[in-house]
């Protein structure tokens, strides 16, 4: 742990939440809590709370929460070890410089981990044992120069190849346990890429920070493996080949889905083209594409999902202030398999060719109408108007009102009328809808958690369990014989279950404050909304009973799948177990 418990505890307490909070914003008491006006969402009726009892607050309109810690990182946009630093500060508690320095140094030497295992990894490619993998980049046309620029790799089909050279060289199991090089299981460590060629990941620094690695088996059940997270490895804001990109001389960035299509794309000359880490893109890599350019082109494989994610990254993008442009690619799936295909010229074609992201947003509405008969002209209209009436910018707007309308072959005077109509009526309903929010405010906006009441019971039973282990860390050993991680179904309730146990086991708190360590203040608002919903019912044993008996029932009942994970046959099959015990 970086920061001593202790530290943090003795910050946390000098820190009441209400008078921290009081100094940004004016409250009200309610009972013996308090109310106030979201600073996070904007918002005329008052629906975040900050509860005295338990030193937290929760907005019940965006879903933000958490301890004292979560709100100076929310409010005062500082990390979590620096919003700890702030509130030792306004505490006159002096740091603890050694556990900083410590935390430096843990880096330090997990870096260095890092550096040792890239090594190794493209140590074995070069060798005899390298042979498969060097077969795989040459069959991916990648040259001798391209995998050294990116200090490619491969990790030999072996569980211990990796651990038992690491070892070798003076780290411990803890060590590369933590740098997420090995994983466990009962106990057992054993390297977590094997058959895999490897592909450093480097930030801006040029440090070797994670490792995704792509699978050499036709049918392995994940094509590529990245690093968890670590204290050095934070997916949601790097980006690959940033190290290459920061330093190109083109004014905008290539946005990819994949690391081949960035390597691909550097080695038909284009420098500037960066990947996500196998996740969608976050606000924090679209704030960090804006500190290196003012534009970013999307280049998206040209399938339905990543035409899907365009949509999100437009919308990102536009949020961090960056231009998007949107690239179109037809006769290839993606940039690798373009510039293989077209070769650089004709990727240089698209890339100048890319229109701007209402333009794609406009293109894709007239997909599927035929736009020579008057009913395709008139239903692609009507959702043309929608779009043009959320530009913004008027002058943005005409010029788009102009396309369309050169499109449709209509007069531009007749879409504008139309346009200037629905924004009036949009203005008037966002008016009636605060309206109705001053008397009746929502339960739930944005992308906060689901409210309770909508929750299925084995949702409501994994939430309910987890709050459980966080009010009670001793009962983990009892939960344990009966759950695994694999039983919380729901993406998010799983890395928490997996991260409280891993905590109480190293002996770490699970309090709200200690977990701000490792979730983000998004996540911390969900934790807190998890707490605050179970905390309404009391914490005892038959209500504990009840929830590990519908996880158990809920993993026998679908084989350890989640329904959406079923095969048809396997769902029939379901259903027919389930019609005989209702028959019988
Ligand atoms: P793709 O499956 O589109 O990659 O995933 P690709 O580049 O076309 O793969 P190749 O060409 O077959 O090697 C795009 C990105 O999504 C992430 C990876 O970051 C990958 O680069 N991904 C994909 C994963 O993290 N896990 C997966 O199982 C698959
Ligand atoms: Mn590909």
């Amino acid at each position: 742990m970086a920061l001593p418990n202790e530290f943090i505890e003795q910050v946390r307490d000098a820190n009441e939440i209400a008078s921290v909070a009081s100094s940004y914003i004016s409250l009200k008491r309610a009972g013996r809590d308090n109310v106030c006006l979201c600073p996070f969402h904007s918002e005329k009726t008052p629906s975040c709370h900050i509860y005295t009892d338990t030193q937290s607050f929760y907005c019940f309109g965006c879903g933000a929460g958490g301890d004292v810690i979560t709100f100076i990182r929310l409010i005062e946009h500082l990390d979590y070890v620096e919003s700890v630093k702030f509130l030792a500060q306004r505490a006159n508690i002096p740091l603890p410089e050694d556990s900083l320095d410590k935390r430096a140094e843990a880096k330090q030497r997990m870096l260095e981990i890092n550096r040792q295992a890239a090594r190794f990894f493209r140590d074995i490619l070069l060798s005899e044992k390298g042979l498969p993998g060097r077969q795989y980049l040459q069959q991916r046309q990648l040259s001798e120069n391209t995998v050294r620029k990116y200090g490619l790799g491969f990790a030999p089909d072996s569980w211990d190849a990796l651990k038992n050279h690491m070892l070798s060289i003076g780290c411990t199991e803890r060590e590369l346990l933590d740098a997420a090089l090995l994983a466990q299981k009962n106990n057992h460590s054993y390297d977590k890429f094997r058959n895999r060629v490897m592909f450093p990941i480097i930030d801006r620094r040029g440090n070797i920070i994670g490792f995704g690695g792509r699978t050499l088996e036709p049918d392995a059940p994940a094509k590529y493996l990245n690093s968890d997270e670590t204290l050095v490895f934070h997916k949601r804001n790097s980006l690959f080949s940033l190290n290459f990109a920061k330093n190109t001389k083109e004014k905008y960035l290539i946005l990819c889905e994949g690391y081949m299509d960035v390597i691909s794309l550097n080695q038909a000359g284009f420098d500037n083209a960066v990947a996500t880490l196998g996740t969608a893109i976050t606000p924090e890599q679209a704030r960090l594409m804006r500190q290196y350019c003012e534009e970013v082109v999307i280049s998206y494989d040209s399938d339905g999902a990543g035409q899907k994610a365009t949509m999100k990254a437009i919308n990102l993008l536009g949020e961090a202030g960056v231009e998007a442009r949107v690239l179109q690619m037809s006769g290839a799936k993606d940039p690798d398999e373009y510039v293989k295909k077209y070769g650089a010229d004709g990727f240089r074609l698209l890339l100048e060719k890319s229109g701007g992201a209402i333009s794609f947003e406009l293109k894709k509405l007239a997909l599927g109408l035929d736009m020579d008969t008057p009913e395709g002209k008139s239903s692609y209209l009507k959702k043309a108007v929608n779009l043009l009436a959320s530009i913004e910018n008027k002058i943005d707007r005409m010029v788009y009102i102009n396309d369309t309308a050169k499109l449709c072959g209509l007069n531009a005077g007749e879409i504008e009328k139309a346009v200037d109509e629905k924004r009036r009526a949009l203005a008037f309903a966002a008016r009636k809808n605060e309206a109705r929010e001053l008397i009746n405010p929502p339960k739930k906006r944005g992308d906060g958690l689901v409210p309770h009441s909508l929750l299925s019971p084995a949702e409501k039973a994994q939430r309910g369990v987890i709050a459980f282990i966080i009010h009670s860390p001793d009962l983990l050993p009892k939960i344990e014989k009966r759950l695994s991680e694999e039983d919380f179904k729901d993406e998010f309730c799983g890395k928490l279950y997996g991260a409280a146990a891993r905590r109480i086991k190293n002996g770490e708190s699970v309090d709200l404050s200690a977990l701000g360590e490792e979730f983000s203040a998004q996540e911390m608002g969900k934790i807190t909304g998890i707490i605050r919903e179970n905390s309404l019912l009391p914490y005892q044993k038959e209500r504990l009973e009840e929830y590990i008996r519908v996880l158990e029932n809920h993993r026998d009942r679908y084989g350890g799948k989640k329904p959406s994970e079923l095969s048809e046959e396997e769902m029939l099959k379901q259903m027919e177990l389930i019609r005989k015990k209702v028959g019988g």
